[in-house]
């Protein structure tokens, strides 16, 4: 019985090194806590995942218009001929042309098909206007003019208020020749005009030329930023219950309190809520805002709207 026994490891490291596939069994081991790591990562920071974090697309358009802007006092812009609305002359038509393409080609494109340059990263897509369905507001006159003076919310279609009325009618009248627009009927101009009292004239508000505009914008965010500075402090030392409730909840801080102290979120209830609710991480919430009762969310808002004053 002096059988030698040669003792082998159970795991043979030299031949599983000559003999690479036997590698395979560990190997698959490491790959599932790679993935089970992952997993347990991504489950932890659910809180800080934006839902719909789609970046945001500054169109490039010219600025140079803009520019060109001088000091003027606001006034009341000179009434239009509600008449004139109706009956398009050629000349009319070919000035909406040119105001068109200045202002409005780098999204709708030249031929207002809705394809320029700027617009195609956008979502919704610029309008076709040679196309008649599913518009927002409505290619009918009123609507259309109420595009222009408001915009579109939320879309990157902004409001051409700043546009005297005569052009954007005038713009009006070209697009309408892109396709087979609905007729301009005289209850439409008469909504028109009570709602946007175009035979009285329209007040204009004041401008400014852009420099000084920016330099005024700069200077104000200076002093919000200081502000949210100072507020970031108090909270970070303050131990209320509600600076708590908000340490837990704020992703960011800093944004959570910048946006109040620059009174973008403060203004109501609802509408915090509603901002809120729709993108935690973006107001610079994680989501667990989301899982508050109502009594906490209130007293949350409460609590920032009386900081930051
Ligand atoms: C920065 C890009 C951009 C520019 C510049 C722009 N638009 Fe738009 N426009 C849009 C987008 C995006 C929509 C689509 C909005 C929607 O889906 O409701 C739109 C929609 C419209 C609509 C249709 C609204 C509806 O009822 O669906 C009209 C009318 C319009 N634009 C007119 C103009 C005119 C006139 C100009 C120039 C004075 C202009 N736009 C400049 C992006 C732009």
């Amino acid at each position: 019985m002096n059988e030698k026994r040669k003792i082998e490891p159970e795991v043979d490291f030299n031949d599983m090194l000559k003999n690479p596939h036997r590698l395979f069994g560990l190997f698959y081991i490491l790959v599932f806590l790679v993935i089970l790591a992952g997993g347990i990562y991504y489950v932890k920071h659910l809180d800080q995942i934006a839902f719909n974090r789609g970046g945001y697309t500054v169109p490039d358009i010219d600025l140079s218009e803009f520019k060109k802007i001088e000091r003027k006092k606001g006034g009341v812009k000179p009434a239009i001929d509600i008449a004139s609305i109706k009956n398009s002359s050629k000349e009319d038509i070919a000035k909406g042309k040119e105001l068109f393409v200045k202002n409005c080609s780098a999204c709708h494109g030249t031929e207002g098909k809705g394809d320029g340059p700027a617009g195609a990263a956008l979502n919704p897509k610029p309008r076709n206007f040679t196309k008649l369905e599913n518009w927002t507001n409505g290619p009918d006159i009123f609507n259309m003019y109420k595009t222009l003076q408001e915009g579109v919310p939320g879309t990157g279609m902004t409001a051409y208020e700043f546009l005297p009325p005569s052009d954007r009618i005038s713009i009006i009248h070209f697009i309408r020749t892109l396709a087979d627009y609905p007729e301009i009927t005289d209850e439409q101009i008469k909504k028109l005009d009570e709602k946007y009292q175009l035979s009285k004239g329209v007040i204009e508000p004041n401008t400014v030329p852009l420099p000084i505009a920016m330099k005024k914008i700069s200077e104000e965010e200076s002093l919000v930023l200081k502000k949210k500075d100072e507020l970031v402090d108090k909270v970070q030392n303050d131990n209320s219950n509600e600076a708590m409730l908000l340490k837990k909840v704020a992703n960011n801080l800093n944004n959570v309190i910048y946006l109040f102290a620059s009174h973008k979120l403060n203004n109501d209830y609802e509408n915090f809520v509603r901002k809120v609710a729709s993108d935690p991480v973006t107001y610079g919430f994680n989501s667990s805002i989301l899982r508050l009762n109502e009594e906490n969310l209130k007293a949350l808002y409460d609590y920032l709207s009386k900081l930051a004053g």
